[in-house]
């Protein structure tokens, strides 16, 4: 996830370029590893970026000083190749005449890069977006005119983008989105088009919320989209006046960040898996190493434990042996010879799971990493680099990036096995569904355990570890103290506390249904209350029901967002605020 601004306006200034500075500023919790503005005026493209925070590039670049009567302005979240000066946005082509910033990722990159290659341009970075202005520049080379030649390079790309072009002798911003947001500020003197409304808001409040699949270009004065089949939309009928403050308009309209980052779960798996395609090479280097090795280590903390734990599942049913290992316990495993460890982190910096790898680097295994943040530390320590392309993560509760992890090892798990991946090409949109359809009545699931002070959740088989996650996410935000169990477990013990009311959340993956409707029939008889998250089937007898349909192979994504959204209104419920819950840091770096 990165975030994008343009502006355009009726003069050439240099108050344009304060201007976009304090519009990136708000953008910055959209990415925060590089950063660049373009400028254009009369007879000059101008591009400024570098590697770091705002503040930091745009003292090192003198961005204020820049002019022109166009600008765009990038924050990266990287996706594609490293946090670097020359990885970071705008990408121009090869006579810096059109610059580019983009924010998803471009599943067909390579080919096109490779045909561009063959047909002379000459690329600067290692980035995806940067065949845009190549192929912009090739397309005007053949005769199109400016906006004929970004309408033919947004049709041959494939994946998610949000992209803003600017082009020399053209007073106009030209843009197009597919799966990533993009609006419009209606202002003045000038208009404004960002990946969201805070970026602008000080500057106007009118707004256009750009639709899937749409394009156009904005210049001072003037608004045109069109829609996919290249219909003319009527701009006016779109514009609403917004009446929020700053602070709600960057959570978009969500009250909370943790609401907003499990309704952009969609678009992160939907990355995750246009990622993971792109990096087969990799994604199949790794999957040969995990066959060929005696045992997987898979080491992790917390909510990525629980992913790791789902994986360890699935390959230990193929006959692997994979040892699901909480990372701060790392000591207690002796590494034999051929042994791989995998270590799982979002945020890629927990010391846990580094203290983990570094053990047994040293006892000379090698090391595969699933990590959000490109070239986090655990990436950096790891002989192969796996990504999730969650994008960035506020809430401290993970939620989106747990259903990437899972995304990202079924993925992995496929290859293994070396089956196909193309159901995994629409898991997003049974994420979505998902979300959705379920929304009204985990609202009302959480907000009954808000009155309660225990709550078991119990799953079976792949159904485990998401009972734990479940349990995990209402004990860290809403302060409820809840336990998971396998639920053939619960009877040797946990029984014992049930009583009238006692609250059991029964995750019903989709397998060994029958034997979990018999310890549902135990708490039952115990006069528990009963509530189901089901996958496909109902689970018989349970006093309250969350039935979803999906793919069974997705049963773990479709559940994922459920959990969370019962903890979410749990907490919102009791008052607290789950963004930032007590005695917890989003990254943990002390042992
Ligand atoms: C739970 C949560 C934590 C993290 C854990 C590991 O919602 O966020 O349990 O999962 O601290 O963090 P990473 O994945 O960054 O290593």
């Amino acid at each position: 996830m990165c975030g994008i601004i343009g502006v355009v306006a009726n003069k050439e200034s240099n108050k344009l370029a304060e201007l976009v500075v304090s519009c990136l500023t708000r953008l910055e919790y959209r990415g925060y590893d590089s950063v660049g503005v373009a400028s254009l005026s009369n007879n000059f493209l101008e591009v400024r970026k570098a590697k770091g925070t705002v503040e930091e590039v745009v003292k090192k670049k003198n961005i204020k000083d820049m002019s022109g009567f166009a600008f765009l302005g990038h924050t990266r979240w990287a996706t594609h190749g490293p946090p670097t000066d020359y990885n970071a946005h705008p990408h121009t082509d090869c006579n810096n005449e059109i610059a580019v910033v983009h924010n998803g990722t471009i599943r067909n990159f390579k080919e096109l890069r490779d045909e561009l290659q063959a047909l002379g341009h000459k690329f600067k970075s290692e980035t995806d977006t940067e065949v845009i202005p190549h192929l912009i520049e090739e397309y005007m080379k053949r005769g199109m005119d400016a906006f004929q030649a970004f309408k033919s390079a947004i049709k041959i790309i494939q994946g998610s983008y949000a992209v803003l072009a600017i082009i020399k002798g053209e007073k106009r911003i030209f843009f197009a989105r597919r799966d990533n947001p993009l609006i419009i500020g209606v202002g003045e003197d000038k208009n404004f088009i960002a990946s969201d409304i805070p970026s602008f808001l000080p500057y106007t409040k009118k707004v256009i919320i750009i639709g899937e699949g749409e394009l156009g270009y904005i210049t001072p004065s003037s608004v045109y989209i069109e829609d996919e089949k290249g219909n003319p939309i009527d701009v006016l009928s779109r514009m609403q006046i917004i009446d929020w403050d700053a602070s709600s308009a960057s959570k978009e309209g969500y009250t909370h960040f943790m609401l907003k980052e499990i309704h952009e779960s969609p678009i992160a798996v939907k990355d995750t898996i246009s990622g993971f395609l792109n990096d087969m090479e990799t994604v199949k280097e790794v999957a040969e190493e995990i066959r060929r090795a005696n045992r997987i280590i898979v080491i992790a903390a917390g909510t990525s434990y629980h992913a790791g734990l789902y994986f360890s599942l699935l390959l230990n049913r193929k006959g692997y042996t994979a040892i699901p290992l909480i990372a701060s316990e790392y000591y207690n495993i002796k590494l034999s010879k051929n042994d791989i460890v995998l270590a799982i982190s979002q945020s890629g910096e927990t010391l846990d799971v580094k203290m983990g790898i570094k053990k047994f680097k040293e006892e000379g295994a090698k090391i595969v990493s699933l990590t959000n943040v490109i070239e986090s530390h655990i990436a950096r320590e790891s002989n192969y680099k796996l990504y999730m392309r969650a994008g960035p993560e506020i809430g401290v509760a993970a939620t989106k990036t747990f259903t990437s992890q899972l995304a990202s090892l079924l993925f992995l798990y496929s290859v293994i096995e070396r089956e196909s991946v193309d159901y995994l090409e629409k898991a997003h949109e049974v994420v979505r569904n998902v979300i959705t359809e379920t929304e009204g009545l985990a609202k009302k699931f959480g907000e009954e355990l808000a009155k309660k002070s225990n709550i078991y959740y119990l799953g079976r088989g792949l159904g485990v570890p998401l009972a734990m996650e479940g349990a995990l996410k209402i004990k860290e935000i809403a302060y409820i103290h809840a336990e998971a169990y396998p639920a053939g477990e619960s009877k040797h013990g946990p029984i014992a506390l049930v009583e009238k009311g006692f609250p059991v959340v029964f995750i019903n993956y989709g397998e060994l249904d029958d034997e979990l409707e018999k310890n549902l029939q135990e708490m039952k008889a115990r006069f528990a209350i009963t509530y189901s998250i089901s996958v496909n089937k109902k689970l018989n007898f349970s006093d309250f029901e969350i039935l979803v349909n999906a793919d069974e192979r997705l049963s773990a994504l479709a559940i994922a967002p459920i959990i969370q959204m019962i903890a979410y209104y749990a907490a919102v419920k009791r008052g607290y605020d789950p963004d930032k819950p007590r005695n917890l840091a989003k990254t943990v770096t002390v042992e």
